[in-house]
């Protein structure tokens, strides 16, 4: 029980980090230097990128905590559903070292306070099934 528990949570941070790795290059920026003059080029949409959606975000948690938050597992509540400022308030605690984790501490490493609230948005919007 408990090996298949730790088997299930490598699984899901190798996924979680080769979802990181596919998205980072997505996140990273577009406007490559086209080859000037080529028809492809004068239809990049202008500007820089918007920031990443709370619910493409969200699918880096999907390998630990299930398609939208609703795994019920022993270790933590389901994210669907939690209010926003309970889940926030977690992510934050977890990457700043005040509440104590296996892997959370890790995993919020990488996210903004606002990266944080757009998160916390969407999984209080998804409900609970
Ligand atoms: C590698 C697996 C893994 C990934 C990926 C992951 N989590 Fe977690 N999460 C856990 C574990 C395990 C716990 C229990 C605390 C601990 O030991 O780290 C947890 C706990 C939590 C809790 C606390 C729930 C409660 O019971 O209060 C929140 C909130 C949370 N995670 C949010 C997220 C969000 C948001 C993401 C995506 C950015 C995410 N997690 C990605 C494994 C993961």
């Amino acid at each position: 029980m408990r090996l298949h528990h730790l088997t299930l949570v490598l699984i899901g941070l190798v996924f979680a980090i080769g979802l990181l790795g596919a998205n980072a290059p997505a996140f990273a920026a577009p406007a490559a230097p086209a080859a000037v003059g080529t028809p492809a080029a004068a239809t990049l949409p202008p500007g820089p990128k918007a920031p990443p959606s709370g619910a493409a975000m969200a699918q880096t948690c999907a390998g630990c905590h299930g398609t939208d938050g609703r795994l019920h597992a022993a270790a933590f509540m389901p994210l669907a559903g939690m209010p926003k400022a309970q889940l926030a308030q977690a992510m934050r605690d977890f990457r700043d070292g005040k509440r104590p984790s296996t892997l959370m501490g890790h995993v919020a490493q990488g996210f903004s306070n606002g990266e944080i609230d757009a998160m916390a948005s969407y999984f209080a919007a998804v409900k609970p099934e």
